[in-house]
């Protein structure tokens, strides 16, 4: 199955929001695979956001995401990588559908709670999940009830 990077920013630790965000995840039926609360130094700022590297609020964004604790997380389901950005909604909270973790729990742009991987772009959860996971870190399980998640539960 399709696994995914994903991170509660450290305004969602902040505000207490892990809980909330994770049980959304579980509640729709994916599948954790792995989790470290951790603290992101400069050098892993710049390669993680590396895309944004040349935009005006490269800066700014380094500075918030090192400025305390996330909670990065391997997700595991069908189609994991869209289907949580779905639930994540638009990057900008205030703009963010109402039922979308950033459209219930967020009001900012810089400020969105969440961060997943991009389903748009190639590869992006893969090169995530490496950047900040060992492999030993990821922890290979069957959630028995994938049963009831899914109608082809054969493979999850
Ligand atoms: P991430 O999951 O954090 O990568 O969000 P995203 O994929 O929805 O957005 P994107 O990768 O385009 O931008 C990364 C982050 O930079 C966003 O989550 C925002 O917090 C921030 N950001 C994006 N565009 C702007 C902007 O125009 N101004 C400011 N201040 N921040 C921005
Ligand atoms: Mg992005």
């Amino acid at each position: 199955d399709e696994r995914t990077f994903v991170m509660v920013k450290p305004d969602g630790v902040q505000r207490g929001l892990i809980g909330e965000i994770v049980g959304r995840l579980e509640d729709k039926g994916l599948k954790m695979v792995g989790g470290k609360f951790m603290q992101i130094d400069e050098a892993l700022a710049h390669e993680h956001y590396g895309e944004h590297e040349d935009k005006p609020f490269f800066e700014g964004l380094v500075e918030f995401i090192t400025s305390g604790p996330v909670f990065a997380m391997v997700w595991e389901g069908a189609d994991a990588t869209r289907q949580v950005r779905q639930m994540m909604g638009a990057t900008d909270a205030k703009e963010a559908a109402p039922g979308t973790i950033r459209g219930d729990l967020g009001n900012d742009l810089g400020h969105n709670v969440i961060h997943g991987s991009d389903h748009e772009d190639e590869g992006a959860n893969e090169r995530e999940i490496a950047l900040f996971f060992d492999e030993d870190e990821l922890v290979d399980w069957d959630a028995d009830a994938a049963t009831w998640v899914y109608e082809d539960a054969g493979d999850h």
